[in-house]
């Protein structure tokens, strides 16, 4: 298994470019699955995600074509409406292919992703708004069995915001029989980007962005292109890199405005921030300040975003609290961090991180994909040598995070297994 080694301690300085989306890449690169004829995407990223998704597509018959970050995709000649147990336990976007199958073919067999690192994460809410639209589903061997002759539109009011729940009707109320109104939809920018590669193919959906999604139903829907946008993920944990370890950084190709609750948070650290359109420049010339955070739904501070302010918390001054609100056992990364010499105290699904002067580098673990992002902002910072293992939970969500870094001034490399 591949691992990083850091030698903390190097501020950070330079240009790297964000790369496109892995939230919204899989869920669009799944939208193929809705029309025979082709999709064409752009900016996607090279990640093990992707790879498991293109996986998932061509066993079910969908013929892609990759070139760099380029992809087509033509599921003219879809075979089976099957996501096997093995895909979908490695990738739990992976039941983003129920809707869609549902809708275009009237049946299909998903397995249950099953518990997960960072909580239970069930997907009765996708279950239940499938059913409200007509389809039949039953649990058999683990797999999601639907069917439907033709899923017909409905007003589905979602028990809390879910992201794939949200894209997974979306996608299929675009093929359904009359108006669907989905309430209390999530309001990511990842599912207004979906929305928008859905309207490119012929749908009619409004109000993708706010919490009631309205979505009339058509025929067909036809080929189309589609630019996946930055990954607002990918770009803050650039950002926290540099608020733990000081520098100067600019990140292109960046969509500023999808990540306000990050930077109002880096700009509490003491960062200084300027953004254009596209670009975001960060500048930290002294120690950050502590900050207090609650993870909540888009608007509010992406739960994505929790470990790396963590590990920004534990080298600032002062004290820090963190509230996790999405997802229980989402702190799996402070033991790792404690370490490394932080100082942190968990109760619940609080952490109170109180801030030390510095880090001492040690071996540490990855347990889940973000995680990972936070292990190796601290890194960064910590005296000597941290060696981060597990980092194929880092691939599946970073495109070449330590060549990006490097180029930064990072002293970063991975050890190849
Ligand atoms: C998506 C993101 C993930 C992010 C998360 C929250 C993708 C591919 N992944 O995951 O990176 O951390 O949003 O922003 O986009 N829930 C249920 N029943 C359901 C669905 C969800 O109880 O049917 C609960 C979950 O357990 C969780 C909360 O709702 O507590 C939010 O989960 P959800 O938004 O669905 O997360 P994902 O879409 O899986």
């Amino acid at each position: 298994m591949d691992r990083l080694r850091v030698q903390g301690g190097q501020r950070l300085a330079g240009e790297i470019p964000v790369s496109g989306a892995k939230n919204a890449a899989l869920p669009i690169l799944c939208a193929a699955l809705l029309s025979t004829q082709p999709l064409d995407l752009d900016n996607v990223p090279r990640l093990h995600d992707v790879d498991t998704a293109l996986r998932l597509l061509s066993q079910l018959g969908v013929r892609s074509h990759r070139e760099g970050h380029r992809v087509q995709l033509d599921a003219s000649a879809v075979s089976s409406v099957e996501a096997p147990y093995d895909l979908v336990k490695t990738m739990r976007a992976s039941i983003l292919v129920l809707g869609p199958l549902v809708a275009r073919f009237g049946e299909a067999r998903v397995s249950l992703p099953g518990g997960c690192a960072i909580g239970q994460r069930p997907v009765d809410q996708h279950i239940k708004g499938l059913q409200a639209m007509g389809a039949s589903i039953t649990i058999e061997h683990g797999y999601v069995v639907a069917s439907a002759k033709r899923l017909k539109g409905t007003r589905i009011v979602t028990d809390m915001v879910t992201v794939t729940g949200t894209e997974n009707l979306m996608m299929a109320a675009t093929l359904a029989d009359g108006e669907t109104v989905i309430e209390n939809a999530a309001r990511e920018p990842e599912v207004v980007d979906l929305a928008a590669a859905l309207v490119a193919m012929g749908a009619r959906i409004e109000g993708a962005g706010t919490d009631r999604i309205v979505v009339h139903g058509v025929q067909a829907l036809h080929g189309a292109s589609h630019r996946v946008m930055p990954d607002r993920i990918e770009a803050g944990t650039f950002l926290c890199a540099v608020a733990a370890a000081g520098g100067r950084v600019t990140l292109t190709r960046a969509q500023p405005s999808s990540m306000d609750a990050t930077l109002d948070k880096l700009r509490e650290t003491g960062a200084v921030i300027e953004c254009g359109t596209d670009w975001i420049r960060i500048d930290v010339q002294q120690r950050a300040r502590a900050i207090n955070l609650r993870t909540a739904p888009y608007p509010g501070f992406a739960t994505d975003m929790q470990a790396q302010f963590m590990a920004v918390n534990c080298v600032a001054h002062g004290t820090g609290i963190i509230t996790e609100t999405i997802f229980e056992n989402r702190f799996m990364h402070a033991l790792e961090l404690q370490r490394l010499g932080a100082d942190i105290a968990i109760e619940g699904n609080t952490a109170v991180i109180r801030g030390v002067a510095g880090l001492s580098g040690a071996a540490v673990m990855a347990t889940d994909l973000r995680a990972s992002a936070g292990l190796v902002v601290a890194g960064l910072v910590a005296e000597g040598e941290t060696l981060v293992d597990r980092i194929y939970h880092l691939d599946r969500g970073y495109e070449q995070m330590e060549i990006k870094l490097a180029a930064l001034g990072a002293r970063i490399e991975r050890v190849r297994a």
